[in-house]
């Protein structure tokens, strides 16, 4: 699974600051298909990325793999911050979520899903449903933590203005972040990363990729799927999606033996970006298996050579 995501994040890091968002997401997409062809598995894309606004992606069904058992599901995610990349800012990366044939959650046309998401610590003192205020009481009290010292992740979004608000009018730290809340809410698990929790409303997949991170890291997240309009909410019930259901971790991710892997594009709080050098290129990247509970933080020196191979685009 990490060749699959260093290969489409360094096509991606090709890409950086190049202001072509589209181009980015396409050459990660290329990369991920090609190396995933080479994967011995009968796999089933359940979440590809880009319906949201015509990115390219991998197709929700598509088969991968070489055919060979096991049969699994994977939820992709080439590029989580494809604007964060075409400007060349902190906090991209590649990530790719394995699990059981028929463990993860269809998203099916639900685009948005409201989340809260928590470290190894704070598992069970949230609830999607609660205000952000008894959040973060609840949080402050596990954690031992005075509310001031917890800090918050959110998606900087108009939707959210009333939500930044209360958290600060609570007494904590927002940590704003203008994309990418795969990363936000990794960061949640990940220690000394200053995140305790991630509030908001952020795209369905992304839930569902972070929810195989957590369970590798022994987080949680939780989700209540949100509509844009009326319309949209019902042409999805009329699919049978209910929009009051608190999905959990488990919901998400029915599986106590998925993987996870990500690797950064450009810079963030737990991994460094991808760099070119004159040999070729190096990435850094975090593989979570949830069985085990080992998480893993991997440099990889790429030579160039062998890198044509999977890079396409520039
Ligand atoms: P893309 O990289 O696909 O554009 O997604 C980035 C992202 O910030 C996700 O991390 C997040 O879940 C979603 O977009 C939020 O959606 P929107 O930008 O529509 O508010």
């Amino acid at each position: 699974m990490i060749r699959v995501t260093e290969a489409a994040a360094v096509s991606a890091a090709r890409w950086s600051g190049r202001g072509d968002k589209n181009a980015a997401d396409g050459a990660a997409v290329d990369a991920m298909r090609f190396v995933l062809g080479a994967v011995a598995m009968d796999g089933v894309v359940v979440i590809g990325e880009g319906e949201k606004d015509q990115a390219p992606m991998l197709y929700n069904g598509e088969r991968i793999g070489d055919g060979h058992p096991p049969e699994v599901d994977i939820a992709v995610d080439p590029v989580d911050g494809t604007s964060l990349t075409a400007s060349g800012r902190n906090g991209a990366l590649s990530v790719i979520a394995l699990a059981e044939r028929g463990s993860m959650f269809n998203p099916g046309p639900c685009v948005y899903m409201m989340k809260v998401a928590v470290g190894p610590r704070g598992r069970g003192a949230v609830d999607v449903n609660a205000s952000a205020t008894d959040n973060l009481k609840e949080l402050s009290k596990r954690l031992k933590k005075p509310i001031q010292e917890l800090g918050v992740v959110v998606l900087d979004r108009p939707r959210h203005d009333d939500l930044v608000l209360e958290i600060r009018e609570a007494g904590a730290r927002v940590l704003s972040i203008t994309d990418g809340d795969v990363a936000g809410a990794i960061a949640t698990g990940w220690p000394n990363s200053g995140a305790d929790m991630l509030l908001g409303i952020g795209g369905t997949p992304e839930g569902v990729i972070a929810a195989a991170a957590l369970q590798g890291l022994g987080g949680e997240i939780q989700g209540v799927l949100h509509a844009r309009s009326p319309e949209e909410q019902k042409a999805a019930e009329a699919l049978g999606y209910d929009f009051s259901r608190v999905l959990t971790t488990d919901d998400l991710v029915a599986s106590d033996n998925c993987f996870f892997s990500a690797t950064a594009i450009t810079d963030g709080d737990f991994l460094r970006g991808v760099r070119f050098t004159e040999f070729g290129a190096t990435t850094q990247s975090l593989v979570v298996r949830s069985r085990s509970g080992t998480v893993r933080t991997i440099e990889t020196f790429h030579r160039h050579d062998k890198l044509q191979e999977f890079t396409t685009g520039l």
